[in-house]
């Protein structure tokens, strides 16, 4: 005998988990969202992107006031660091974000249950908690959890001195020295606010170039921004051993000009995410999986057992939370008979560091190996006046059209709340837009996005104020 009936089971309630259940709810099924952690929100929410931003935005402030505001005529003095106060900030932060969730499962009705969730079968799920075991059924199942870090075995993490992105959003000191692993979004981001924060940061990238996942020339114009801001590159180079020393790490380093070692006080390895599917019994009834662990789904998000569904890191595409809500949202919808289409052209890609590096579309690498014949337009927020009044000019604005059609193929922002320039982008890639059709709509003035149409009649080579 089940203990519980529903209509819909979502296992994860990480931001493709929970949005997904509310989104069910909304289209009537009875919905319950099984956590195996103590609150909701998953990675994102609890040790990812929200307490990540809250430590960047808090560190960039620090900066500031130590060495940003004598330039706008503002003396400061004194300035000091209080981290517990910045972390317990951090801390809460989230939990006001993660007992929002659980208020939005109040208020849609959807049942959360605590637990770790093992499937017995397409229609029955054990779920743990403590010495407690209770069984559910339902007509669906969506798997939704997600990733964790990857470890690298020649650095094994030991939750101290070698740490992943979980810790280095809690260290108790500062360190001395910081080395980090890997030189993508969490290396950047978090690399970002301990140097900020007075840590003296060498990133260590195995290949030739930082962001890999960026448009090349855009990420080398970040390269050069965190370079001025102190922050220390070590590219083609990959980490091949680790030796405690009294006070740290001693990490051996293998790079195009031979072997070398970097001492460090903490050594953060982020070398990217695998999925996570422990413990869930998805194979063993059957769910496909790729040679990467993967659970490999059809267009409606169906895997290869009908009536179990997966998406977000659990699934191929980048691990991004805005992807798996996507993603959520239209697999429920899917089951209530309606259109499951995600535009991954469409996908905004961002780093916060600072200045921001955001994009959207084909890089143009990309582009050209598909064989496009391309018009690049640029514009420098060193020549916007908004960029100037807020004394934030590093960087610039990116636009990657077709040729012969005009049509928006790539844009990428470095600068100023790149994160939040990007959305125009997107938008403009989802409506298959035209150069022209940006650089013809009216921006108000002064303010950043006028980057963007500049660059937009950059592709016309007639950008005004360059
Ligand atoms: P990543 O895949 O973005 O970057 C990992 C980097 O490590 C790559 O540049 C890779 O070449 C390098 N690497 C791999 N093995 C190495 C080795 N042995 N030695 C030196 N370098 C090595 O992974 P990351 O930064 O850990 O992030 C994990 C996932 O989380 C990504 O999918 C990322 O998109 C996502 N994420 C997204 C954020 C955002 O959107 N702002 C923030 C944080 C994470």
């Amino acid at each position: 005998m089940a203990d519980a009936r529903y209509d819909l089971v979502v296992i994860g309630s990480g931001p493709g988990g929970y949005v997904a259940a509310i989104r069910a709810a909304q289209l009537g099924m009875n919905v319950a969202c099984i956590e195996k952690d103590a609150t909701l929100g998953g990675t994102c929410l609890n040790i990812g992107c929200i307490p990540s931003k809250a430590l960047l935005d808090s560190s960039e402030l620090y900066r500031q006031a130590q060495r940003g505001l004598d330039v706008h005529g503002v003396k400061v003095a004194g300035v000091e660091l209080d981290l517990p106060a910045m972390m317990t900030r951090k801390d809460r932060v989230v939990r006001g974000l993660t007992q929002g969730v659980a208020s939005l499962f109040k208020k849609n009705r959807v049942t959360p249950i605590t637990g770790a969730a093992r499937l017995v079968s397409a229609n029955r799920i054990v779920v743990q908690a403590g010495g407690a075991t209770q069984t559910v059924e339902t007509a669906r199942v969506l798997i939704a959890t997600g990733s964790e870090p990857m470890p690298l075995a020649e650095l094994p993490f030991d939750g101290e001195r070698i740490i992943g992105s979980t810790e280095a959003l809690a260290l108790p000191a500062v360190p001395k020295r910081l080395l980090v692993v890997g030189a993508g979004a969490i290396g950047l981001e978090l690399g970002s606010v301990w140097s900020r924060l007075g840590a003296d940061v060498t990133v260590v990238e195995f290949l030739d170039r930082i962001a890999p996942a960026m448009d090349r020339g855009m990420a080398a114009q970040l390269q050069r921004s965190l370079e001025r801001q102190g922050l220390h590159f070590r590219l083609s180079t990959r980490a091949t051993g680790a030796t405690r020393t009294n006070g740290g790490v001693r990490v051996a380093l293998l790079g195009g000009k031979g072997s070398a070692d970097e001492e460090a006080d903490v050594v953060l390895v982020a070398v990217g995410r695998r999925p996570y599917a422990g413990g869930l019994g998805a194979r063993e009834l059957g769910v496909a999986f790729d040679e990467r662990g993967r659970i490999l789904v059809n267009d409606r998000f169906e895997t290869s057992v009908p009536g179990v569904y997966a998406i977000g890191d659990v699934i191929p595409g980048p691990m991004l939370a805005h992807k798996a809500s996507e993603e959520g949202v239209v697999a429920v919808e899917g089951m209530a008979g309606q259109p499951t289409h995600v535009n991954y052209d469409a996908v905004p890609n961002v780093i916060y560091t600072w200045p921001e590096l955001a994009s959207v579309g084909l890089s143009e690498e990309q582009a050209k190996e598909q064989g496009k014949e391309l018009a690049i337009g640029t514009f420098p927020f060193t020549a916007l006046g908004r960029a100037r009044a807020m004394g934030e000019t590093d960087g610039s604005v990116k636009i990657v059209a077709d040729a012969r059609t005009d049509r928006v193929l790539g844009v990428h922002i470095l600068g100023p709340r790149a994160s939040d320039l990007i959305a125009e982008a997107a938008l403009a890639i989802e409506f298959a837009a035209s150069a022209e059709d940006i650089a013809r709509t009216v921006h108000a003035h002064p303010t950043l996005p006028e980057a963007v149409k500049e660059a937009a009649l950059a592709v016309g080579k007639r950008a005004i104020h360059i």
